[in-house]
């Protein structure tokens, strides 16, 4: 599938966010702790979350989708039968894990491999579990056995505040005897929300947001309805095509401190921002205006939160490629996640990657050309770079984009740009 965009015109418009596909990724394994049913609203099928239902299908979960709610019961849910193939594919399978071991006390499952972005080892989860008392063991290749009888409360250190451990780690103490204290958390605004979730079907974890999460094991969690928060990164890659086409785009049911670091490079770029408080962040907004042709930016470098996010890098890069000024973007999470810019060269880009590093000289409009995704975001930066190129641009792998936008072609098209999918 390609996405064909015919670039240089100014967006202009509003978008409304779904929710996060980083909070919905968890919120629906945690399902898996209960035996209620429990309503998410505000989804859209991603990709990535259609895999994750299905997993839990797999498991023996019932989900449909209706509009834009999923309905989950995992009353059934067996916990050894987690389909191998699903498990070595979906990354984000690995939050199956926690909840299993939290509720049935065993799990199984195949390690999951390494992405197109890096090697993205689990050997934090791992020792966080064990720690908490579960005992692993591997019976074929790449599977992992988890016998989690003795599994109590204790205290996890993490070495770094890894997002999907500090998730797996909180999930698998929600029903497990005692209280557990998550040192060195992460503080991601997704690990809150999976947190509000849980204690929105009866759980207690407190602390989630900071670097010390301390979770009471409780009997068992009853059903509920919950909204997970907005994609904060959907809404920075709607912020950077604008800022690289130029142009006026206000976004709906922000929590605009969500996008605090992006806000301040964005505003090195010249581009202006207003924000509207409304009664709760639903009915918050904000509106950006920009003139295109950035300035540089100096020095980016990710971070965990509240830094600046690794899934913006790709976006942020393309946008400055296509502006004006110098600016370095240094990566620091994953070890492999320039691939796009090779695909950007061929647009005209003038970047140069160093190691973690990869500087950009803005050197004014870049060109359409025929470039393919290899990966999520790598692949929306090219959607970035063609809105504010010269001329006509074929993204191939679009399917790539479709793991975490949905229908990203209806969004910018809502903004006035001129783009088309094709199969
Ligand atoms: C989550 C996000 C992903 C985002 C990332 C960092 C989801 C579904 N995905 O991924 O979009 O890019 O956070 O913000 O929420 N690491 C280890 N050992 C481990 C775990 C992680 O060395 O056991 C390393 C990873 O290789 C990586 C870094 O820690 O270099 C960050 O990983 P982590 O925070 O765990 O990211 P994910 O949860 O995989």
């Amino acid at each position: 599938m390609e996405l064909h965009i015919k670039g240089g015109k100014r967006l202009k418009g509003q978008i409304k966010l779904s929710a996060a596909k980083n909070s919905v990724l968890p919120i629906l394994a945690a399902c898996i702790m209960t035996q209620h049913t429990v309503v998410l609203k505000n989804c859209v099928p991603l990709l990535d979350v259609l895999s994750m239902i299905e997993l839990l299908k797999s498991l023996g979960a019932s989900i449909l989708f209706i509009d834009n709610d999923i309905v989950v019961n995992c009353e059934r849910v067996q916990p050894l039968a987690a389909d191998a193939g699903l498990t070595k594919t979906i990354r984000s399978s690995i939050f199956i894990l926690g909840p299993l071991l939290s509720r049935f006390k065993e799990a199984k499952v195949s390690a999951p491999g390494g992405c197109a972005i890096g090697s993205r080892p689990i050997d934090l989860h791992l020792k966080g579990l064990e720690d908490l008392g579960a005992k692993i063991s591997v019976t074929d290749e790449n599977t992992l056995r988890f016998d989690a009888k003795e599994m109590k409360g204790g205290n996890v250190n993490l070495a770094f505040p890894s997002v999907g451990a500090t998730a797996n780690l909180m999930m698998a103490a929600v029903l497990s005897e005692g209280s557990t204290l998550i040192n060195g958390a992460a503080k991601e605004p997704e690990i809150e929300d999976l947190a509000n979730f849980i204690n929105c079907l009866g759980g207690k974890v407190f602390g989630a947001g900071t670097e010390s999460v301390l979770i009471e094991g409780v009997r068992n969690l009853d059903g509920g309805e919950y909204t997970p928060i907005p994609d904060r990164i959907a809404a920075g890659t709607y912020l950077c095509a604008a800022v690289c086409a130029g142009g006026r785009v206000k976004i709906d049911g922000i929590n605009a401190a969500h996008i605090y670091s992006l806000v301040e490079i964005l505003s090195k770029t010249g581009a202006s921002f207003s924000f509207k408080a409304g009664k709760d962040y639903l009915s918050n907004s904000v509106e950006m205006v920009s003139r295109g042709m950035t300035r540089g930016v100096g020095d980016v470098i990710t971070q965990p939160y509240p830094g600046f996010p690794t899934d913006m890098q790709p976006q942020l890069a393309a946008a400055l490629c296509g502006g004006l000024g110098q600016s370095v973007v240094i990566e620091k999470l994953f070890e492999n996640r320039f691939g796009y810019i090779e695909e950007l060269k061929k647009m005209g880009a003038n970047a140069v990657c160093i190691g973690d590093s990869a500087v950009v000289c803005g050197a004014g409009r870049l060109n359409g050309a025929r470039v393919a995704a290899e990966d999520l975001r790598g692949g929306a930066a090219l959607v970035v770079a063609a809105l504010g190129a010269n001329g006509v641009s074929i993204v191939e792998g679009a399917g790539h984009i479709d793991r975490g936008y949905y229908k990203i072609e209806n969004d910018l098209g809502g903004l006035g740009a001129d783009i088309i999918r094709r199969k």
